[in-house]
């Protein structure tokens, strides 16, 4: 997080209170430490005061500092980070802004991983520089400190040359903040693979909305943008239609009156740390180099379309964010993912909103148009996800195959990319992430995309990289999800998929009757949820009296309920630490069985579909070695409800019922999360968006 004010009268209080501020905003993306760096009492000097373990840690050392809060700043930078450690543990030493010497000429803030840190340190060891942790960003600092003394006194020579030529040096992924004593007031901030966004906030219009960007030559501006550089370029310099972009003839934004005025800028990894100050925000894109000073954004570029990067637009502009502050609050529940449990009556319809026709039966997305015939053409399609996403495609693959009759392909991201498999110019690959920031999914995006595939992103975050860079896709409006263990994004990404299978397969009358089905199911879903959730004090009962000593659980099901094992182990493991397993329960016989006893608590899925009798036999096999099965069954299944421990849930359509079933396993692995003290929100060693590969 960065934050940056030129021409308003901010106190240090008020400067220090938004850096910390914007932290507890990004907390859920990791939280073992936490720090920020601010101006000292002159221009030449920098504070930095960190801490280990939460923000909250951090915003309890700054009261204690003894320092002048009330001193103030007309102009002012920034940065604050909270960490999730990858290289080096957790400690006060490890956790950033890292810095370049003991005076603080620079400091920076990271969210990546340098993956030639090692040979960086090396040469920096050689050269006389000492480290003080075991990170790969302090090394970015000190070959910052290390160009600096080089080239210091070379012509032309900027902060924002400065970060070019460090930039250049390193592999990975990353996005930076830069911050020097030698360079007061100025921020550079860069990106590669990990997300980074600008919010300006200004009391005045501005007359033009965006930046252009400088390429390391000045280059034809490329012609979907050429009009608006035209229009920029000569309000900015008044001279006509100057085809070339140069940055001399140049103003990142004017105000109406083209005069300087007072600005702020909010640097953040998320949309979440920004909106609560404006709602007006530009993403940076990977090897963008953003330089602000004097209340001026200017945007340049590391090096321009090579090694197969992807080319840049010659503009950077404006969007307004969609989202408000109350959605990335707790309101009156105790946690983020309680709170998301229960907006999923909500959830669902807004992905469905003014999607689903219910009446007529049709579906339309948006996203898709113009690209429908090719997706209904294509040799496969290829559902590429991790976590929780990766378990929303495994739920629709039987719609999908059934209605589509395209055959498909899921694959975990990591694991396809270790494959390396085989991709081609007729496959539609279709990557689904919550985040739409996931480093593993990312990459394996742009490894489909360089083959020459159809890329569609099913993203929950408007401006992410996957939505940014795939062709087309469907943003599922789930509302932001902040608790780590991903629920309502579930059900919204899961709902995407089914309304994208619908929509491929409506010009086939003979799926026209199970559309039907689906599309009536999708309009009760809100009410069957509601019911589910009407049961949670059962389920707390339950959690506490049957589960909350037990090891391990074993999640058995089949057919469309093996994704909701699976999806339901991993919520019990991510916030109660239990060890929990998702089998599918033809596989039980051939392995799994072993572990049952009277003492291995197992729950069984149940609903009625065509498998129900193949479930009654993994039943059978579970009471005959003594084990004591809870069941999730339908509401009505009488000989169940009578003979076994059940948790009874409103009957739907088939590929449709693992919406409902997933609600007791959230709220079960809730409860065990609290009865056996765990920080829900925060489970340990886990975080949100994982943009590290
Ligand atoms: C992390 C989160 C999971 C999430 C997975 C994929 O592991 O803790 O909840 O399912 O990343 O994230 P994505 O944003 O790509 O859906």
């Amino acid at each position: 997080f960065g934050y940056l004010n030129y021409l308003v009268e901010r106190d240090r209080r008020f400067i220090m209170d938004t850096l910390v501020n914007g932290l507890s905003r990004l907390e859920y993306r990791g939280y073992d430490s936490a720090g920020f760096a601010c101006d000292g009492d002159s221009d030449d000097s920098t504070i930095i005061i960190k801490q280990v373990g939460k923000v909250a840690a951090l915003k309890k050392l700054v009261d204690e500092q003894q320092i002048d809060f009330d001193k103030t700043f007309i102009s002012h930078c920034g940065m604050a980070h909270t960490r999730w450690a990858t290289h080096g543990q957790p400690s006060q030493i490890n956790c950033h802004p890292h810095r370049s010497d003991e005076n603080n000429e620079f400091t920076i803030v990271h969210n990546g991983i340098i993956t030639n840190y090692k040979e960086i340190k090396l040469l920096l060891i050689k050269k006389g520089y000492t480290f003080e942790s075991d990170t790969d960003t302090e090394c970015v600092a000190k070959l910052t400190k290390y160009i600096y003394e080089s080239q210091k006194d070379s012509p032309n020579f900027n902060l924002t040359t400065l970060v070019k030529a460090v930039a250049k040096e390193l592999e990975g992924s990353f996005a930076f903040i830069f911050k020097s004593t030698h360079f007061p007031n100025e921020i550079v901030a860069t990106r590669r693979g990990s997300p980074l966004l600008v919010g300006v906030k200004t009391a005045k219009k501005l007359k033009v909305d965006f930046v252009d960007v400088e390429f390391s030559n000045p280059v034809e501006a490329p012609a979907s943008t050429a009009k608006d550089a035209n229009n920029f370029l000569s309000a900015a310099a008044d001279n006509g239609q100057p085809q070339l972009l140069h940055r001399s003839q140049s103003r990142a934004f004017l105000s109406e009156d083209g005069l300087p005025q007072p600005i702020e800028y909010f640097l953040a990894s998320d949309a979440a740390a920004i909106v609560e100050h404006t709602k007006r925000v530009l993403y940076l894109e990977d090897d963008d180099i953003a330089h602000i000073a004097d209340g001026e954004l200017h945007i340049h570029r590391l090096r321009r379309d090579e090694n197969g990067a992807t080319p840049s637009a010659a503009t950077r502009s404006i969007q307004t964010l969609e989202i408000e502050l109350a959605e990335i609050m707790k309101g009156s529940f105790d946690h983020f993912m309680q709170k998301e449990i229960y907006e999923q009556p909500e959830s669902v319809v807004n992905t469905m909103r003014g999607r689903v026709n219910f009446e007529n039966h049709k579906v339309t997305l948006g996203g898709l148009r113009g690209y429908l015939n090719t997706i209904r053409r294509a040799r496969r399609i290829v559902f590429i996800a991790c976590g929780t996403s990766y378990h929303s495609c495994l739920a629709t693959r039987g719609v999908f195959e059934e209605l589509t009759e395209i055959p498909t392909q899921i694959d975990i991201a990591s694991d396809f990319l270790d494959r390396r498999g085989p991709i081609f110019r007729d496959d539609v690959c279709v990557f689904v992430s919550q985040s739409g920031e996931t480093a593993d999914t990312i990459l394996a995006m742009r490894y489909c995309l360089e083959r020459g595939a159809l890329g569609v992103g099913i993203t929950n975050t408007v401006g992410s990289a996957i939505s940014r860079e795939t062709q087309c896709g469907v943003h599922i409006n789930a509302g932001a999800e902040v608790g780590v263990a991903s629920t309502k994004a579930y059900t919204s990404q899961y709902i995407a998929l089914v309304m994208m299978a619908i929509q491929l397969s409506e010009d086939r009358v003979s799926t026209m009757e199970r559309r039907k089905e689906i599309i009536d199911g999708l309009y009760k879903l809100p009410g069957h949820i509601k019911e589910v959730l009407a049961g949670a004090e059962s389920l707390q009962q339950l959690s506490k009296d049957t589960l909350s000593h037990e090891k391990s659980l074993l999640i058995m099901g089949r057919g469309y309920q093996s994704a909701t094992c699976l999806e339901g182990a991993l919520k019990i493991k991510e916030i109660s630490y239990m060890h929990s397993e998702g089998i599918l329960a033809g596989e039980l016989k051939h392995g799994t069985l072993a572990l049952v006893d009277e003492n291995m608590p197992v729950i069984l899925i149940m609903t009625k579909d065509s498998l129900y009798p193949k479930v009654q036999s993994a039943l059978s096999q579970v009471t005959s070695r003594k084990g004591q099965p809870i069941i999730i069954c339908n509401t009505g299944d009488e000989n169940l409800i009578h003979e076994y421990k059940t948790i009874p849930v409103p009957q739907t359509a088939d590929c449709l019922q693992g919406l409902v079933n997933i609600i007791p396993l959230q709220l079960l692995s809730y409860y065990l999360a609290l009865l056996k003290g765990q920080d829900v929100d925060f489970p340990r060693n886990l975080a949100k968006s994982v943009t590290v590969e």
